[in-house]
């Protein structure tokens, strides 16, 4: 075959698949490179294989970014209802769920074929089970692969992030980028779920109860689950990717109400019922019971001190809590940091230093929050990439 290509993409994912469609369509002559043995193996499993593919409600505000205005152009350019209107011309539906989350009817895999149509109708070429072992720039791109030797004019990197090793992720374009002297910000686990001694939380595992999380200035308010080795549930993995070791979260147990006034008006009307059975009005029955044995005490409210009181409340609307750890790459949904985004144009996402050299998807500096916001940014930093290229 002829090896050269205008456009190498290395990564046939969310963004890069995107990126492909529209470069093909602009007539370039396209190849997406793909390391694993077919597309979009992290949009086949996404939203329990239901693909949460945007959210109804996008705003630069659900991204974490060294530069948070960087997402802004790309995201404004190409938008949810543009990604919805090309699910519509495939006669795909979707289901709204709370928070304006979006999830395909049809599936995930119907979203990784609808990728694939567009990119075969667009003339784009794909190969699987290849990987980049080399990659040079005398004037184009050379790269050696496990396959053939390859050249082309713009190489995108559009390989995602490392959350979830054993799918074959890697910090591959990080490492495109330190090749290239580009600077990139540490990858660390996000969306992910925080860990505690064992035994911190024990008797409590399958509570789920629902909470306002706040860790770093990021405030949620969602369900929370007690597992057996700490904490997870959406409000968890949102403010997972705001933590740092060491840091405390602050867990609100009784959102929207003062828990101090409260208890303090209970004392007054109902002297004699125990700390743990009101606060079983409120919170699951094993969580009020284990707060009364472990943390507080119990007793008629009458026994209990003004001052007593407060401090209980004040607990229960600001419990601080120190994770050990989180899970870790393992189960982590996505990565926070990647390709720095002071090296790349927000409107094309090329690298400025280095002429032809593209980054797109969570490779880059943009991470967003649970919800349908990380493909939303994958889509659109694939489709403004794919306009340049
Ligand atoms: P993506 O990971 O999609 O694609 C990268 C591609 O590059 C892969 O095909 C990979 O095999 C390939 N590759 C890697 N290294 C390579 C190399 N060296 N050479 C060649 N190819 C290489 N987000 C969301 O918005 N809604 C959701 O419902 C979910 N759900 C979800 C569930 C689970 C379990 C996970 C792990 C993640 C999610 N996400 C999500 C996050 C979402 O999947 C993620 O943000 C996007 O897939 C990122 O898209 P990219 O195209 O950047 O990378």
């Amino acid at each position: 075959m002829n090896t050269h290509f205008d456009v190498i993409i290395v990564g046939a994912g969310a963004a890069g698949l995107l990126c492909a469609r529209e470069a093909g369509r602009r007539g370039r002559r396209v190849l997406v490179v793909e390391k694993a043995d077919r597309a979009g193996r992290k949009i086949r499993i996404s939203g329990g294989g239901k693909s949460n593919f945007t959210n109804l409600d996008v705003s630069p505000e659900n991204y974490l970014s060294r530069n948070p205005h960087f997402c802004k152009s790309a995201l404004a350019r190409y938008t949810q209802w543009d990604f919805m209107a090309l699910l519509s011309e495939h006669g795909l539906t979707w289901e709204e769920r709370e928070h304006g989350q979006l999830f395909c009817e049809q599936g995930a895999v119907a979203i990784v074929d609808m990728l694939l149509d567009e990119c075969a109708r667009a003339g784009v070429e794909l190969i699987y089970d290849c990987e980049i072992l080399a990659l040079e720039k005398p004037d184009r791109f050379i790269l050696q692969t496990s396959r053939d030797d390859l050249s082309c004019d713009a190489l995108v990197i559009a390989t995602g992030g490392p959350s979830i090793p054993r799918m074959g992720s890697t910090d591959f374009g990080v490492q495109v980028a330190k090749r290239f002297g580009l600077k990139s910000i540490p990858f660390k686990p996000a969306l992910v779920p925080f860990t505690f001694p064992s035994g911190f939380l024990a008797g409590l595992a399958g509570i789920s109860l629902e909470v306002e999380v706040s860790c770093n200035g990021a405030v949620f308010r969602e369900q929370m689950l007690i597992t057996h080795r700490g904490l997870s549930g959406p409000v968890i993995l949102q403010v997972s990717s705001y933590w740092n070791k060491g840091d405390a979260i602050s867990i609100d147990l009784l959102p929207g109400m003062d828990a101090a006034d409260w208890l303090q008006s209970e004392q007054g009307v109902r002297p004699n019922v125990r700390l743990k059975t009101l606060l079983s009005e409120k919170l699951p029955r094993r969580l009020a019971q284990a707060l009364c044995a472990r943390w507080f005490e119990d007793g008629p409210l009458q026994q209990f001190q003004q001052k007593r009181l407060r401090e209980i409340g004040a607990t229960l609307n600001a419990w601080q809590l120190v994770p050990s750890g989180t899970e870790g790459m393992r189960t982590a949904e996505v990565a926070t940091g990647g390709v720095d985004t002071a090296e790349l144009s927000s409107r094309t996402l090329e690298a400025t230093k280095v002429p032809g050299l593209y980054f797109i998807g969570e490779t880059v500096d943009v991470t967003g929050h649970l919800g349908g916001y990380n493909f939303q940014w994958a889509w659109a930093s694939g489709w403004c990439a794919g306009q340049f290229v």
